[in-house]
Order: structure tokens, then C-alpha cells, then sequence
């Protein structure tokens, strides 16, 4: 059972929802690198607000409880947990924020924008790294049209740092079926050398800063050597007017009977679990 929940702000939590501008050379960077960062979207005190409550709903609904050492490599790189908002209603004005969909279509280049889902990505003390991957292996939505926004909630130093991008990337579409795993790390990283793909990364982020990329990138992350909790929080967005694939993969049928349930393929990706969040 779903409850709906406002898009806007509950109780004492700040909203979010006033847009800012993006620089043309921001927008720039995203259409020809298919990642791009942009510093300070939200506001230490707004960042503080939030943080905990992430935390705790992070806590409550990971998907892998297990002691960090009983976990595969895709587990030991981070605790995840994902649909937030709608499992903790008060994390809606962050998932929802008007001000980070905007961003997201400036980005895209569209009109109005989607959320597909939130997911915290928590790479704990110890934690692994991040393999290679693709995230738009999971999604069947019809479009290159879709975006990550990923947010640390504390200061990330250099030593973990923020991902690694394979510039020019998101070209290249669909590169095979590569869940999360040993494998995908393993051939990517042949790809990107055969390719010549450029790496390049933000490095060290301060809370509320994010960096942006496109569905189809390659990215990965360090591992966390310090003792510290890496918490982030992404948001994936698409454009409003995304179809579902027609022909599903493999990889894309848990999402297509989460995300898009009640959604046949072909048909808008659209409805209640998939708000416009922009305009
Ligand atoms: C990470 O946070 O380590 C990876 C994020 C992602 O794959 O989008
Ligand atoms: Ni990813």
C-alpha cells in the first residue's frame, strides 16, 4: 500500500523548490562529457536538516543488513536504500525539490523532468569501492534523456572523493549486460581502455555540492579508507514524455515491475510514482 505524499514541505523541514540558474558552460559540460558538477545546491543549514533524517530512513530500509565482510563486492560498496520519499514522506521535499529538477532539465535539455526513483548510497567506514557500471542497465526507459543527481551529506575528502567518469561515455548506449558485479568492473575497464576514454573526476565535494551524469556513463568510486560514513543521496530524473522500452532487457525487469508497475512497455512512464518535478 502507497501513501502520496505532497511535494512540498513538511513541518520544519526547509523546502527546496526555488530554482536556480545553471551556467551555460555547466550545461555545456554535460552535453559533450555526460557528467558535470555543480557546487553548493543546497545550503549547509539545509543540508543539516536533512541529514539526519536520510540517515535514519537509510538505516531502516537498506537492502542488505548483513556485517560488511558477509556481503558480495556490489554490497560492501555501499548500504543502499532506495524509494526514501515515498517510504519516509518527509524526505519528499529533498526528492522532490524543485530546485535540483530543475537543474536536472536545464541539464537534459527538456522541458520537465521526472523522478524515477531516490536511492541513499551510504559507503560506510571500510567500505568498498564502487565497480564500474552503467546505471541505465537497470532502467527501461526509451530515452538517453535521464539523469543522477548525487549529493554528498557530508564533506567527502580526497581520499574517497566523489566518482570517476568516463568522459563521452553516455554516447555509446547500451554496452551489455553488466549488472553491478566483479565482471562489469572487469569489462568496463577493458572498454575504456581500448576506447581511450578520458577518466576524469570532481574529487573532494563539501555537503551540498553534486555532481550530475547521464544514464548510459560509466562511473565508479573509491573505496572509503577512512573511518568516516560516506552518506549520499541521489536522485535519478528523466524527461516528462519517456516511453517504457518496448523491448525490456534482461537487467530491467525488477525495475520495470517496481518503478513502472502498471506501466506496459510502450506506453508513458508516467503516474502517481512518477511525479513531475519539474515545472
Ligand atoms: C557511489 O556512490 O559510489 C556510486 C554512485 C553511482 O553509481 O551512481
Ligand atoms: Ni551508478
Amino acid at each position: 500500500m502507497c501513501h502520496m505524499t505532497e511535494a512540498t514541505t513538511v513541518d520544519d523541514l526547509p523546502a527546496m523548490d526555488d530554482p536556480i540558474w545553471v551556467e551555460a558552460a555547466t550545461i555545456e559540460e554535460f552535453r559533450t562529457k555526460g557528467h558535470a558538477c555543480v557546487r553548493s545546491l543546497c545550503r549547509p543549514d539545509e543540508v543539516d536538516a536533512y541529514r539526519p533524517v536520510i540517515h535514519e530512513a537509510t538505516l531502516e530500509h537498506a537492502w542488505d543488513q548483513r556485517p560488511l565482510e558477509e556481503r558480495d563486492t556490489y554490497g560492501k560498496a555501499f548500504l543502499q536504500a532506495t524509494n526514501l520519499w515515498r517510504r519516509a514522506p518527509r524526505i519528499a521535499g529533498f526528492s522532490l525539490a524543485k530546485r535540483f529538477g530543475k537543474v536536472a532539465a536545464d541539464l537534459l535539455g527538456v522541458e520537465g523532468v521526472r523522478i524515477y526513483h531516490d536511492q541513499a548510497l551510504f559507503k560506510e567506514a571500510g567500505g568498498g569501492a564502487t565497480p564500474w557500471h552503467q546505471d541505465q542497465h537497470y532502467w527501461p526507459l526509451d530515452t538517453e534523456s535521464t539523469i543522477t543527481m548525487w549529493m554528498p551529506l557530508v564533506d567527502v575528502p580526497p581520499e574517497v572523493g566523489s566518482m570517476t567518469f568516463a568522459s563521452g561515455s553516455h554516447r555509446l548506449g547500451y554496452l551489455g549486460n553488466y549488472p553491478i558485479s566483479d565482471e562489469s568492473e572487469a569489462a568496463f575497464r577493458t572498454m575504456i581502455d581500448e576506447r581511450g576514454l578520458a577518466l576524469e573526476t570532481y574529487g573532494a565535494m563539501a555537503a551540498g555540492d553534486t555532481t550530475w551524469h547521464a544514464g548510459w556513463m560509466l562511473h565508479s568510486a573509491a573505496p572509503n579508507p577512512t573511518g568516516n560514513l560516506r552518506a549520499v543521496m541521489t536522485v535519478i530524473y528523466f524527461a516528462d514524455g519517456t516511453r517504457v522500452s518496448p523491448e525490456p532487457t534482461e537487467g530491467q525487469q525488477l525495475d520495470l515491475s517496481i518503478w513502472l508497475k502498471g506501466c506496459e512497455p510502450g506506453e508513458l512512464a508516467a503516474g502517481h510514482r512518477l511525479p513531475l518535478v519539474w515545472p
